[in-house]
């Protein structure tokens, strides 16, 4: 079975995260979540994967290679402009060669995939689309089907008031090769948008796959840090340990923890700062003393200076907090940025290093 992961976004919602790294490198739990994708397909026994990727390939494609070293054959097609979603899907027919799943790759779920695809052959449909339930649908591709799962309309994005029910694509489709021959090539074509509906019009049999899965979208900085809360509390199982977990959890302090909190490995904590709860650190972080960083997430070699404060903020690779400084909730620090000592950053705060 081969599957096709979509990694060719430009991750805006997620700037200046994004900026330097691209959305599928953005590490869940200090893994990046391709990573997760990708070793997740292999445990539902899917290891032939495509990757149509655009947006900063090479650091996509350096870190993962071939994917021999995670058991698996990984062929990266990289488009010198944006295909869209179907059109991605089209610029890579030529290695796709029967049914086959395609993955949003920025989609956190606790799907079983190996369900969804008995489910589409009891139905023998050209498409299965993974249906949850959303509180707002705005925000997603709107599915409406009839008791047999038959999908009646796929309305992308519809207006707040005009979405004609609450269940939205998940991200996670099984389409017959012959939905390819649907897409026309050589221009951007959108799945959602053109693909779908046109089929739907055609009377072509789509259907849906609604789950009450854990499910999110990582695409924007609240989303990034409400899934780690969600790993951390279990509600998706990571098989995160209760308390201090991760590589680096006996060089912590005991008493500067407050759980649960990830560590990476060689990070550097004082005896008085506080960590957590609901933190994580990447590795080789440092934190000052009385420093506290709740709720939050550092990726790697983030240095928080003395009585520095963060709450419910995300700090790329390199930064560093001066002391005394305070850092409003939900602020996203760029890589590399240097926060002077004792600044006061309003809440929401998104800070990128200024070019030199
Ligand atoms: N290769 C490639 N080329 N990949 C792309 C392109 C492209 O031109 N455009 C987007 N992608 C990838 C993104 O990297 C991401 O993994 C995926 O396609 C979806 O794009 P997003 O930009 O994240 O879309 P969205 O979140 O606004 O909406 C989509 O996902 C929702 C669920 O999260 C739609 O599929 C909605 O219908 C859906 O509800
Ligand atoms: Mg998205």
């Amino acid at each position: 079975m081969q599957a096709v992961v979509l990694v060719g976004g430009e991750g805006t919602r997620l700037r200046p995260l994004t900026l330097e790294t691209p959305k599928p490198m953005v590490p869940v739990m200090n893994m990046p979540f391709l990573e997760r994708t990708l070793r997740r397909l292999k445990e539902a026994g899917i290891d032939d994967v495509i990757l149509p990727a655009g947006y900063l390939p090479e650091a996509i494609t350096s870190y993962f290679g071939d994917g021999s070293w995670l058991g698996m054959r990984l062929r990266f097609v990289i488009e010198a402009t944006p295909l869209g979603t179907a059109g991605a899907l089209k610029n890579v027919e030529q290695f796709i060669d029967g049914p086959f799943f395609v993955l949003n790759g920025d989609v956190l779920t606790s799907l079983d995939l190996r369900a969804m695809l008995a489910d589409h052959q009891r139905t023998g449909g050209l498409a299965t689309i993974h249906l949850i339930h959303a509180d707002d649908p705005s925000a997603f591709g709107v599915v409406v089907h009839d008791s047999s799962g038959r999908i009646l309309d796929f309305i992308e994005k519809p207006p707040r008031d005009q979405a004609p029910s609450n269940e939205v694509n998940a991200g996670t489709y099984l389409l017959e090769r012959e939905v390819l021959d649907a897409i026309p090539a050589g221009r951007p074509v959108s799945i959602e948008r053109e693909t779908f509906p046109a089929l739907i019009a055609a009377g072509r049999p789509l259907y849906a796959y609604t789950t009450d899965d854990y499910w999110i979208d990582l695409g924007r900085p609240e989303a990034y840090l409400a899934a780690h809360r969600h790993i951390f509390d279990n509600t998706m199982p990571l098989g995160v340990v209760p308390g201090v977990d991760g590589p680096g959890r006996d060089a912590v302090p005991p008493s500067a923890v407050r759980g649960p909190i990830f560590v990476g490995n060689g990070c550097r904590i004082a005896p008085d700062a506080v960590v957590g709860p609901y933190t994580v650190l990447g590795d080789n972080c440092e934190i000052g003393p009385g420093a506290v960083v709740a709720d939050s997430l550092l990726w790697d070699g983030v240095v928080v200076g003395a009585g520095a404060h963060l709450n419910t903020a995300i700090v790329a690779s390199r930064a560093r907090i001066g002391a005394g400084a305070r850092v409003g909730a939900g602020s996203v620090i760029g890589h590399g940025v240097s926060v002077p000592a004792n600044t006061q950053l309003a809440p929401d705060a998104r800070i990128a290093a200024t070019a030199s």
